[in-house]
């Protein structure tokens, strides 16, 4: 399927969004200790801009998940890879690429709420919130965007284009 010729968001838009969050984020935890999860793979990239634009002190784990076929989201969730940190007592921070049905990250949610941290946050670059079917709050969000299918960023469609500096559309075939 072709990518749509012009970037939705260039690099330049993605790292304004990331300015903003991290500026929200360490208002939000300022002189407070955070444990970073990342939603591994998607969130690699974002994760990795805005912890660098962190002034807090962090730990940083991983999350990994399989919730996903081709472009459409399954009900159903699998977890691949869960943080070994301790998340009793913890100020912890979900870091997502992108929000469509919100199946994954609540379900992330649930199980992370099982750990007891002392607070649980949400920080989502992109959110489809169109096509939300179960309703999370999000802390912090960068961009909310139309139903497309978006890739580029960390973002992929069946493993492809996370390569990619800047965000794009996945065109319908014959589209
Ligand atoms: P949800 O469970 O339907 O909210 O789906 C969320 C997960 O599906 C995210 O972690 C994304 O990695 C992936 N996803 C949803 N929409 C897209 C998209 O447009 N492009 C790439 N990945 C997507
Ligand atoms: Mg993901």
């Amino acid at each position: 399927m072709p990518l749509s010729s012009k970037p939705l968001l260039t690099s330049e838009q993605i790292a304004d969004l990331v300015d903003r969050l991290a500026q929200a984020i360490n208002a939000q935890f300022a002189a407070q200790e955070l444990l970073i999860l990342v939603v591994l793979k998607g969130a690699l990239h974002f994760a990795s801009d805005l912890i660098r634009r962190l002034d807090v002190a962090l730990e940083i784990d991983f999350i990994r998940v399989k919730s996903y076929v081709g472009s459409e989201s399954q009900g159903n969730v699998e977890v691949l890879l869960w943080p070994t940190t301790p998340l009793t007592g913890k100020r912890v921070l979900i870091v997502e690429d992108l929000i469509d049905t919100g199946y994954t990250t609540s379900f992330i949610l649930d199980r992370v709420r099982q750990g007891n941290p002392e607070s649980v946050s949400i920080a989502v670059l992109l959110d489809k919130a169109s096509r939300r079917i179960e309703n999370v709050t999000l802390d912090h969000c960068g961009l909310e965007i139309e139903d497309h299918f978006v890739v580029g960023y960390g973002m992929d469609y069946n493993e492809k284009y996370r390569e990619l500096p800047d965000v794009y559309i996945l065109e319908d075939e014959g589209a």
